[in-house]
């Protein structure tokens, strides 16, 4: 369905942006980014003028007390800053800062679990009889001692951990030190929504929410049926992926608790949920809510999951469009803190050129990575640098360091991010790959990802037209994207070679953009050449 563009709300017409704050911008001289050094990079994200990106919130991942055990995602107190990215203070003069350039504001929201070392959980573990015992998840071995079943962690080994001091197992499916909540227990219903409360009182717009579909469990906590199919080459300790994904997500009274949430969120003003959510197509919908009450943007990370090719990521969007019942906005996302930068996942930049150019051309909320504007590649980080549980435990090729290097804002020592060395190697190419080097060079990625954000801004038939997709040939994707009279025409080649594109179009055709430079303006529709990875956007007229 396709509404006016008077009517979108701003979550559906606008542009995300996701820092990973570690790896922003350090100001305090300890080699991690902080609050502050976010607020000193706002006019970059948008100051108003083409000249910045122009986009129209950030998501932060946490900057919430903790022991950083999953650099963040272990949350030690919901409400308070860690004072490693900063004070409250730091963080309403964020929200200002944002505000006053209309820049919203997303913040994290870790629902499943907290850390060790909350006071929730400090007391849960004090004793059987202790008033929190039950806000968390604990289970008697089996008769012979072992687990309470079968289930594995995303990072490796069991999703249970004994506790010698009451003689009972807690759940986790992520680092031991991250035990999960028991959110059939209503008290920690209360507690959890109230921390949304907490966070949208101090202004904070939207929130991205953390494996949502983890949230309640199989009653019965039943063992999980052995994956048929497990992909090759698994690391003994990797007992998560031997298993089908049935009884620890995606329970039918999760939706009851995310319409919870989604209450909570609207008993303010215009605010957004979004929801961290993998698994199957038909499981995934279900988020949105039978008419809309779950969450407005359930997080769609089916392009990051196709291979280089026109046919498949068509595919993925089609199929997408096609499962959207007609309330439901789409939105798309190519990379983020937990996967390889695209840039490297996809073959090199004239690639990730092309696949900016789809997810700001999609119909829907594009997600973009801090970096990925400036080509960031996968970073080079030494065995023995590793700090990334997942990669600690599960093997180098799965560590998520190589998305999480510092961001390269000069060619001055530790690019400009810092005066010390960062917490992660800064990559190599950071002399020539950088934010102020990138924007002299009108041919830049940067000065590309700029024009695109602006182009899109402007034009109602991008940020809230249909989308209509051109049968092709070759492997090329091409779409219509149209609202009242504007018409555009999306063309990607996604092969390495030239490409005549006859697809049967008529109309005057004139070039808006090119990933390419010195394209000609003036272009004949019924015979389009592209070069090898060349996209365009055409304004067509009749
Ligand atoms: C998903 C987050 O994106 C990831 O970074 C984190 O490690 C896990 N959830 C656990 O919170
Ligand atoms: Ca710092």
């Amino acid at each position: 369905m396709t509404l006016p563009p008077s009517t979108l709300k701003w979550w559906q017409r606008g542009v995300v942006y996701q820092i990973y704050p570690r790896s922003f911008k350090d100001t305090n001289h300890d080699g991690v980014g902080d609050l502050n050094g976010i607020i000193e990079k706002l006019d970059y994200l948008n100051d108003g003028t083409p000249n910045s990106l122009g986009i129209d919130a950030i998501w932060l991942s946490p900057f919430q007390r903790s022991p950083m055990a999953d650099f963040g995602y272990d949350v030690s107190d919901y409400c308070d800053v860690d004072p490693l990215f900063g004070t409250l203070a730091d963080f309403d003069r964020l929200t200002a800062e944002a505000h006053r350039r209309g820049i919203k504001i997303i913040i994290d929201y870790v629902p499943n679990h907290t850390s060790d070392q909350h006071p929730w959980f400090i007391e849960s573990r004090s004793s059987r009889t202790n008033p929190k015992r039950d806000w968390y998840i604990w289970r008697d071995p089996k008769p012979d001692g072992s687990l309470p079943n079968n289930w594995g962690s995303f990072f490796g080994g069991p999703a249970w951990t004994f506790d010698p001091a009451t003689g009972q197992y807690y759940l986790h499916q992520f680092v031991k030190e991250q035990p999960e909540l028991n959110w059939r227990n209503p008290e920690v219903v209360q507690a959890m929504l109230d921390v949304l409360r907490f966070w949208m009182k101090r202004g904070v717009d939207g929130f991205r929410m953390d494996v949502i579909g983890l949230i309640i469990k199989d009653k019965d906590l039943r063992d999980n049926p052995l994956n048929p199919n497990p992909p090759a080459n698994l690391p003994p300790n990797d007992l998560f992926s031997r298993l089908l994904q049935v009884y620890n997500m995606d329970q039918d009274e999760v939706h009851e608790m995310v319409r919870r949430i989604r209450s909570t969120l609207d008993e303010f003003d215009d605010r957004v949920g979004i929801g961290e959510l993998w698994g199957p197509l038909d499981r995934w919908v279900r988020y949105y809510g039978k008419n809309g009450e779950e969450l407005q943007l359930p997080f769609n990370f089916r392009l990051m999951q196709q291979p280089w090719s026109a046919q498949a990521m068509r595919a993925s969007v089609d199929e997408l469009e096609a499962a959207l019942p007609p309330f439901a906005w789409p939105n798309y996302v190519l990379g983020n803190h937990d996967q390889p930068r695209f840039a490297s996942r996809f073959g090199g930049l004239a690639q990730a050129r092309l696949a900016g150019m789809m997810l700001l051309t999609l119909r829907g909320t594009p997600t973009v990575y801090y970096g990925d504007e400036i080509g960031l590649e996968n970073g080079v980080i030494p065995p023995e640098k590793i700090v990334d549980p997942q990669g600690k435990n599960l093997g180098a090729e799965r560590s998520r360091d190589v998305c999480r290097t510092p961001m390269q804002w000069d060619s001055s020592p530790f690019a400009g991010f810092s005066d010390v060395e960062p917490w992660l190697p800064v990559s190599a190419d950071y002399t020539t790959r950088n934010v102020a080097a990138e924007s002299t060079d009108p041919n830049s990625m940067l000065s590309f990802y700029r024009r695109l954000f602006w182009l899109r801004k402007g034009s109602p038939a991008l940020f809230g037209g249909s989308y209509r997709p051109v049968d092709a040939p070759g492997d090329c994707f091409v779409y219509w994207r149209e609202s009242g009279s504007e018409r555009k025409l999306v063309a990607l080649n996604f092969s390495a070679k030239p490409l005549r594109l006859q697809a049967g179009l008529s109309g005057k055709a004139r070039l808006a953009l090119s990933t390419h430079p010195d394209a000609p303006a003036g272009v004949t529709l019924d015979a389009l050449e592209l070069r090898p990875y060349e996209g365009v956007i055409l304004d067509v007229e009749g």
